[in-house]
């Protein structure tokens, strides 16, 4: 499959790796595609790996992830057109933090909102998933922990596109995919992420993820 990854952070470059790892080709979008972090992530992935244009990696992929700054998220996807994600999976790993009164950040959308839905409402024609969001990048493929993998937290309004968006974590190492339902659930998503960043501010370390204990 061609997956397109918008946004050439930490979690882009670990989750466009782990589609690479898994036999798929990747693009990675940037505003530069000459810029050093997506030619580093290139080279060092092989034949599979390349680096474009927002608009050139949303037209590309016939998977889209989504792992972009969040108040450059709008911005991005107006770049990337919104037709190039008709009918196609948009994976939304993004969280609408606000550092302006310092750390650890805040929601900057939150209550009756969530960048999930606002996502979702940018792109109308795509189906949109909230996951990968609530868990930090070190543990986004092939997580490993004392007590298996931890449980990974969807939610969207296509039951297919969550499928497959189930199936790819389940190849990433998580075979407990938990769906809270349609995309309103991001608001909760987003907020379960923030469970994961006060921890990693307060113990200055990332390794940790949150998880449902069961019997
Ligand atoms: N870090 C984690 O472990 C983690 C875990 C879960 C979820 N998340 C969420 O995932 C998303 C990505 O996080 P990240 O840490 O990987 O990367 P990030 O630094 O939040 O975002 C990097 C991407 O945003 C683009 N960008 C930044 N400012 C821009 C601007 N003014 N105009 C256009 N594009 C701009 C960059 O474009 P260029 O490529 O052109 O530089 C880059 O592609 C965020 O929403 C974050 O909250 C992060």
């Amino acid at each position: 499959m061609k997956v397109g990854v918008l946004g050439t952070g930490d979690v882009g470059r670990v989750l466009g790796s782990g589609f690479i790892s898994r036999g798929h080709e990747v693009k990675i979008g940037t505003r530069d595609p000459g810029q050093d972090k997506a030619k580093a992530w290139v080279a060092k992935n092989g034949a599979k790996a390349s680096a474009g244009t927002f608009e050139e990696t949303a037209k590309f992929g016939e998977l889209i992830v989504l792992a972009t700054l969040w108040e450059a998220t709008p911005t991005i996807l107006a770049m990337a057109r919104p037709e190039s994600f008709t009918g196609k999976v948009v994976i939304d790993a993004t969280n609408p933090l606000d550092f302006s009164k310092g750390i650890p950040p805040r929601l900057s959308i939150a209550g009756d909102n969530s960048a999930g839905e606002e996502v979702q409402r940018i792109l109308p024609a795509a189906r949109v998933v909230k996951a990968f969001n609530s868990i930090g990048n070190a543990h986004m493929v092939d997580p490993k922990f004392p007590g298996g993998p931890p449980d990974l937290f969807i939610a969207g309004n296509d039951e297919a596109a969550k499928k497959q968006v189930a199936d790819i974590a389940h190849a990433f190492g998580f075979p407990n995919v938990v769906d809270l339902g349609r995309i309103e659930a991001s608001r909760y998503l987003e907020a379960l992420a923030m469970v994961w960043i006060l921890e990693y501010f307060r113990t200055g370390n990332a390794n940790h993820a949150v998880t449902m204990a069961r019997k």
